[in-house]
């Protein structure tokens, strides 16, 4: 087993590349991002996922724009992959996490025609030996641990390979009040389930996760928890919210079967602007 793939968050995309949020464009740093994927990384990973807030408003304009922008081409149910071509990736393997800026059913209608909406995009899929759980948390700024997802999560981890977890919402703190009171009220009903694991059975390799807008990288119980920097506008790192503007990051993350089993490392990109 060994492979790698990049993780990238937050676009919150218009419905025109010509609007700015904040002074900022976010289609600009958005191509600036998948084109220093495609120039650097591309040829050693299988996929790009993004963990949520594709676009900002959650309009269908916004995702049409997108999916002409990318070309998308919708060869599979949620959570894909798509196909895009786009800033020098060709045809290339691309899945998508819904974020508090993405309506469910305007998510799926636009993105995923081939599937049946649901209210949350609880989903799995397996990848060279490597099971990828995708969780949601719902639509709103702060997370909600539902029974749907705590059930699905459980079930999951039953299965005897390793498991990599997705997710839109945080689910640790970072340092800055505003951000962290959007973290689940009942979270650690999440790290029951991730840190009571048979791991004779299973290992959770990393969990990675959205929606802060900032790249951070801790551990709980033993598994790793990484955040990545947005594309769009950033938060400064502060009690009171405060937009602020940083290069975007993009996260390399690299699967390898080692004499210690199968582990995982990362890298951060920082795409000038
Ligand atoms: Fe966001």
């Amino acid at each position: 087993m060994g492979f790698a793939f990049v993780q990238i968050s937050d676009h919150h995309l218009r419905a025109s590349e010509a609007l700015l949020t904040y002074g900022y464009s976010p289609a600009w740093a958005f191509r600036a991002v998948l084109r220093h994927i495609a120039e650097n990384v591309a040829d050693q990973i299988d996929f790009i996922v993004t963990t949520g807030d594709l676009v900002h408003a959650g309009t269908d304009e916004e995702y049409q724009t997108v999916r002409q922008m990318m070309q998308f081409q919708p060869v599979s149910a949620a959570p894909g992959p798509q196909r895009i071509t786009f800033e020098g990736l060709t045809d290339f393997p691309f899945y998508c996490l819904p974020g508090n800026h993405d309506p469910r059913q305007a998510f799926y209608r636009n993105l995923f025609p081939l599937s049946t909406a649901a209210e949350q995009m609880n989903v799995a899929f397996e990848h060279q030996g490597v099971q990828f759980v995708c969780l949601d948390w719902g639509a709103d700024n702060k997370a909600v641990a539902t029974t749907e997802m705590l059930e699905f999560l459980k079930g999951a981890l039953q299965a005897p390979i390793p498991t990599i977890l997705f997710m839109h919402h945080h689910v640790v703190p970072i340092g800055s009040r505003w951000l962290d009171d959007f973290i689940a009220d009942d979270v650690q009903k999440f790290w029951d389930l991730v840190a009571g694991v048979d791991t004779h059975r299973q290992k959770v390799l990393g969990v990675f996760c959205g929606h802060t807008h900032a790249s951070y990288e801790t551990q709980v119980a033993g598994v790793p928890v990484f955040g990545v920097r947005s594309t769009t506008f950033q938060f400064a790192l502060q009690d009171e919210r405060l937009f602020c503007l940083r290069p975007p990051h993009y996260r390399l993350v690299t699967i390898e079967d080692g004499s210690h089993g199968v582990h995982l490392e990362t890298k951060i990109f920082e795409v000038p602007l």
